[in-house]
This record gives C-alpha cells, sequence and structure tokens, in this order.
C-alpha cells in the first residue's frame, strides 16, 4: 500500500529521543527551549512558545489576543475542526468567511463583511501548505483594531514573498502532529514578535502561573506544555526540513505533470509569489471528471494507492457548530468543495517509481470508463 502519508523517522531521531530519556529530564526542560529557538530562527521571529498539540497552541493564541466570551472570530468553514473549537474554548463564536475555488483559503474581501463590533480577531487558514491571501486581508482589514491569527498547522517553512509562514500575523500556529510536514508525535507551536503575547502563552499553558514564582497563579489555564521527548523529535525533523519540504515540492510537480489534461481533475494551483508546502496534494473532481469520488477512492485503494477527504464536511454544517444557526447553502464555495476534494500521496519517503505508477493507475482507470 502507498500510504496517503508517512512520518521520515530516523536514526537521529531515535539518537536524540535516547539522549533525552537518559538525561531524566523528560517532561518540559531545555529540549523545548532549544526547539523554540530555533522554530522561531527558522520562521524569522522573535519569540516561540512550544505545546503539546497545535490545538493547544491556537488555544492559547486566541487567549493571548484577548478573546473572551461574547466575542466573535472570523474564520473559514473549510478547515480542520480544530480551528474553529479554539473559538468556542473560550466562549467566543466562530463567523465563517467563504472561501477562494483556486486556494482553498478564506476570501479576503467576504471577511471583511463579517466584521462587527464583536469581532476580535481573524483566524485565516493555510490550507494544505499554502498562505493566504495576506496582502488582500490586510489591507481589507485596514485600520481596524481586529488581530489576524495565522493557523498555519499545515504550514511550516511555506512562504510568500520569501517571507515564511509564522509573519502573516500576530501570531501563528502551527502543528507537529504526526502527519504534518515535520512531526514530534503530537505538538505544536506559536511563533510572534510580540512580548506579551509570547509571555501569555507561556502562562496558558502552565495553568496560569508566570513560571516565576511557583503556585502564584495569574488566570485560568491549562496543561499544554510539551515535553523533551517531544521536542527532541521536533528538533531532528527540523534539521531537515529543507530536504523534506523540497521533496514534497518535487513530488507535487511529478504528480502534476502526470495528471494534467484529465477533463475534471483540476490541479492544485500555487498563488503567485507563494512557496506551497504540500502538506496535501488536493485536486478537485469536478462534473466533468469520468467517475464519482466514492468510486474512485474505492478503485485507487484496491490498487494499493492510499487517498483522503480534507474535508468532508465544512465547518458550518457539523453537529456542534451548526447549533449555533448556520444552514446548508451559507457558504456555497467551502460546500462544494467539500464534495470535490480529493488528497493523493505526496509525502517525502514516495520514490519516483511510485509515483509513475499512480500516474499510470489513475490514467488506466479513466481509459477504461
Ligand atoms: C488547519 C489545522 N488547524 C489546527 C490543527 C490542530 O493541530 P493538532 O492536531 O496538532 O492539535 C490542524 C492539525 O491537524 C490543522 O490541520
Amino acid at each position: 500500500m502507498i500510504p496517503l502519508s508517512k512520518p521520515v523517522i530516523g536514526n537521529q531521531e531515535i539518537r536524540m529521543v535516547t539522549r533525552v530519556l537518559k538525561s531524566g529530564i523528560i517532561a518540559q526542560g531545555p529540549r523545548v527551549k532549544e526547539l523554540e529557538k530555533k522554530i522561531a530562527e527558522f520562521c524569522g521571529t522573535k519569540y516561540a512558545v512550544a505545546f503539546n498539540s497545535g490545538t493547544a497552541a491556537l488555544h492559547s493564541a486566541l487567549y493571548a489576543l484577548g478573546v473572551r466570551k461574547g466575542d466573535e472570530v472570523i474564520t473559514s468553514p473549510f478547515t480542520f475542526v480544530a480551528t474553529a473549537n479554539a473559538i468556542l474554548m473560550l466562549g467566543a463564536a466562530p463567523v465563517f468567511a467563504d472561501i477562494n475555488e483556486d486556494d482553498f483559503n478564506i476570501d479576503p474581501f467576504k471577511a471583511v463583511k463579517k466584521i462587527t463590533a464583536k469581532t476580535r480577531a481573524i483566524i485565516p487558514v493555510d490550507l494544505y501548505g499554502q498562505i493566504y491571501d495576506c496582502k488582500n486581508l490586510k489591507d481589507a482589514i485596514g485600520k481596524a483594531h481586529i488581530s489576524i491569527l495565522e493557523d498555519a498547522c499545515q504550514a511550516l517553512g511555506a512562504e510568500s514573498k520569501g517571507k515564511k509562514a509564522g509573519r502573516f500575523g500576530d501570531v501563528t500556529a502551527f502543528s507537529l502532529y504526526a502527519t504534518k510536514n515535520i512531526t514530534s508525535g503530537e505538538g505544536g507551536l506559536i511563533v510572534t514578535d510580540k512580548k506579551i503575547i509570547m509571555q501569555r502563552c507561556q502562562i496558558f499553558r502552565h495553568h496560569g502561573q508566570s513560571g516565576k514564582k511557583r503556585y502564584e497563579y495569574y488566570d485560568l489555564g491549562y496543561n499544554y506544555r510539551m515535553t523533551d521527548i517531544a521536542a527532541s523529535i521536533g528538533l531532528a525533523q527540523l534539521k531537515k526540513i529543507n530536504w523534506l519540504t523540497n521533496r514534497r515540492i518535487r513530488n507535487a510537480k511529478l504528480m502534476s505533470r502526470g495528471l494534467k489534461n484529465i477533463p475534471g481533475l483540476i490541479l492544485p494551483t500555487v498563488r503567485k509569489n507563494n512557496k506551497h508546502v504540500f502538506h496535501q496534494f488536493t485536486v478537485r473532481l469536478t462534473e466533468d471528471f469520468k467517475s464519482n469520488r466514492d468510486k474512485f477512492m474505492l478503485y485507487l485503494t484496491k490498487k494499493g494507492i492510499g487517498s483522503g477527504i480534507y474535508y468532508p464536511e465544512p465547518l458550518h454544517l457539523v453537529n456542534h457548530i451548526k447549533k449555533l444557526g448556520y444552514k446548508k447553502g451559507d457558504f456555497p464555495v467551502a460546500e462544494k468543495m467539500s464534495g470535490q476534494v480529493l488528497s493523493l500521496p505526496v509525502h517525502p519517503l514516495l520514490t519516483k517509481k511510485q509515483i509513475d505508477y499512480i500516474i499510470d493507475q489513475i490514467q488506466n482507470y479513466l481509459i477504461l470508463r
């Protein structure tokens, strides 16, 4: 089976984890600090704070931006549920704005139309590994006092105009989950240039304690700390991030070349001046495609090729969010994309031979129909 994703774990990860296990410091310690320093350097930001998941990073970032009960936060309905859950966890309301068809990210012009007196922040999502339309969103927001939290959970290393993800918001969240471009098993980080955001995130991840004085609590907080075990895997992964990213980009190019000119199959687009890091290689199957998505996926599985749908349901239609008053038809582009998208393997361990096999099998399927 050619899996849809596969973590690239080698001797370096094993060596670094072993060193931590033998050191006696296995919870948050020096390796977490080192990972924070290196991620901030990598992104070109002043600060980074590590967490035990991307969800914890998003939750903490929103807290640090001052989002509270009764506030509204604008975001995309076409993302992983964690983006909206982080808003709900603070008692705030997710307010959706529809997406662009070409890059699957929030449409800045639709987003600004959702601004009200209650809007505290906007969360654009760098979906599948491509930075959102940051220039138009910033221009559209103008002087309004609305913070941007960039959800770059899928986009570590992505760039726009030569600047890395992490620099397109007041604060940015990343995930180091097992399938992400680099991993620590589970894990997450925020990066920011703002000292106050960094400090609030540190306090929130540590049950509201500042870290200066033990058992002195400033506010409600959580145990969102990353362990040194996870951080050591993350550090080993970070050493090879350029290789991992370049392989994904190469694989995406080969896939795009092999699948071009298929009626009804729309290839991923890379926006001008963007470096897409292809966390996912996601195509769209339109009505002109010779088959339907379910049958096609079944065929791929039979041929030993993994595929996945990210995401089968837009967030305004999932159970706990629909209750807020959303209904089918509210965000037609997101709904259409949910019915059309299909992610194919693009991970760094794919060989040229495997890619040729995937392309051949898809071509064969279409010839037979
Ligand atoms: C867009 C997006 N936001 C948030 C998250 C949450 O990250 P985690 O799974 O590390 O909590 C993910 C990861 O799955 C994601 O893809």
